[in-house]
């Protein structure tokens, strides 16, 4: 095998996205959509991948740290121009080299396969993966001769209204002989509507010199969907999220409503897990088997284990046990662990907390820089009083402490093991373990007094 190298163009502002963020970093189910293109690309091990960069290089070149390397495009005189800046790295090479544009993010790496081994076997110095379309709009034309043969592309902006009529469109991806490309890319001029230097005219000029160039036609022309503003984007997250819905389901997890789940490209879900409607799962978050997850719940960053409930919830870069009950209506914020077989009733919240196994907080708490031990039972509307307003002070509960409803606990503060505290208490001091706490004013009955203030007025 020859070698083979990768050129991916992503060195554009994106005009038509209207974005402070550059085109390419637009996320696509979490994860950029040059990210997708350039993990696709990894998979046809190739011996070089080199990324344009312009627009937010920095931004770009961080995201993409360790997967490739980069070239510099200072001013983005168009796509011929931008795998000209490559010429440096790889214009002495033979071999193949395939360019893709950093905003198609659907491609896979078997459609880049097929495409290779169609220009392998064609015998062709170029060749172009091309889609029919019912809507062409917006694309680079593919304009054959007589025979069939490609004989050039034509943008939109440049095209006839004859071309404009023509439904195969170029992709943007391409797979050329390594040494013809860098020099035909000599010779492509900015004579057109854009006054940009066009790496589809490549083609041309190859044909024009007399070598073989073709066309490799895609069956599904979805894959190719090129992302210039944000109802493309909001097309290919749709055809990105049906393909990972597929993933899960074919691993055995039930998705109840497939068209009201949002689940991210990296994340994992274990057999028999059921995804119910109006659920969204984010980043690098792993759930285990037997799983029920929603309806309406977030989870973002986190690791779920085993047998899990979580319903109406939102719970973010935590890790949560096996056999744990959450909600409905619970928000587990960060930095939090909660053991297996943990119990999080409605409306409470747990910040940055540890809550040990077959410990129950179920109704209407906050629970922030706690450590909590195990069979805990913490009553209804306690607090952990945290901060006092400068810095944040840890409370701890030991095993099978029982706190008693509506309670504050002003941290720093230990409840000893097995200790009670009575409910309405504001503990400010340590409590020892097995230990009554009361910490509040005993209340008084005074007789008669309705029948007093009476005779009074
Ligand atoms: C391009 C093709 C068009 C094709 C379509 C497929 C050209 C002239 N047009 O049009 O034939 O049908 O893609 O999606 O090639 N870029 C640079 N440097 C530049 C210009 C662009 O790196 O100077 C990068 C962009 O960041 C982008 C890619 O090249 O990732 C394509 O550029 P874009 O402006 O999106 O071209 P299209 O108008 O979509
Ligand atoms: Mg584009």
């Amino acid at each position: 095998m020859s070698n083979r190298f990768v050129i991916i163009l992503a060195a554009g502002q994106g005009t038509r996205m209207k974005s402070k963020l550059y085109k390419v970093l637009h996320p696509v189910c979490g994860k950029a959509m040059v990210e997708h293109v350039v993990d696709e690309m990894l998979r046809i091990e190739p011996d070089r991948i080199y990324t344009v960069v312009g627009h937010g290089a920095v931004q770009v070149k961080e995201r993409l740290d360790g997967k490739c390397e980069f070239v510099f495009q200072e001013e983005q005189l168009g796509t011929g121009h931008a795998v000209l800046q490559a010429k440096p790295h790889l214009g002495d090479k033979t071999g193949m080299t395939l360019v893709v544009c950093g905003d198609t993010p659907l491609l896979r790496a078997e459609t880049v396969k097929a495409l290779m081994d169609h220009h392998e076997e064609s015998g062709a110095k170029a060749t172009v993966l091309t889609a029919k379309l019912e809507d062409p709009k917006g694309y680079g034309r593919i304009v054959r001769n007589g025979e069939g043969m490609v004989e050039k592309i034509v943008e939109e902006k440049d095209a006839t209204e004859e071309e404009k009529q023509i439904r195969e469109i170029s992709s943007g991806i391409f797979c050329f002989d390594n040494s013809l490309l860098f020099q035909a890319l000599e010779k492509v001029t900015n004579d057109n509507a854009q006054r940009e230097y066009y790496l589809p005219d490549v083609l041309s000029i190859l044909r024009k010199e007399g070598h073989p160039v073709s066309a490799f036609l895609i069956g599904d022309p979805a894959e190719i969907l090129g992302v210039n503003d944000r109802v493309a984007l909001a097309e290919a997250q749709k055809i990105m999220r049906r393909r990972i819905h597929e993933k899960h389901m074919k691993n055995g997890v039930t998705i109840i409503d497939p068209e009201n789940t949002y689940i991210d490209c990296d994340v994992e879900i274990g057999r028999d897990t059921v995804i119910y409607p109006g659920t969204v799962i984010r980043g690098k978050t792993k759930i285990g088997e037997d799983c029920e997850i929603g309806p309406n719940t977030e989870i973002v960053n986190c690791e779920v284990g085993d047998a899990t409930v979580i319903k109406h919830s939102l719970v973010t870069d935590s890790q949560v046990g096996s056999s744990v009950q959450i909600g409905p209506f619970a928000h587990i914020r960060p930095e939090t662990k909660v053991d297996d077989e943990v119990r999080i009733g409605n409306f409470v919240e747990v910040k940055k907390s540890f809550i040990g196994k077959h410990s129950k907080v179920s109704h209407l708490s906050y629970i922030g820089d706690a450590e909590v031990g195990k069979d805990v039972n913490i009553g209804c509307g306690t607090i952990t009083v945290n901060y006092n307003g400068v810095k944040k002070f840890k409370t701890i509960i030991e095993d099978e402490a029982f706190i008693g409803c509506n309670s504050n606990l002003v941290a720093p503060v230990t409840i000893g093991k097995g200790a009670y505290v009575a409910a309405g208490s504001t503990i400010t001091k340590d409590v020892p373990g097995n230990a009554l706490a009361i910490a509040r004013s005993r209340q008084e009955n005074k007789e008669n007094y309705v029948e007093k203030l009476k005779l009074k007025n």
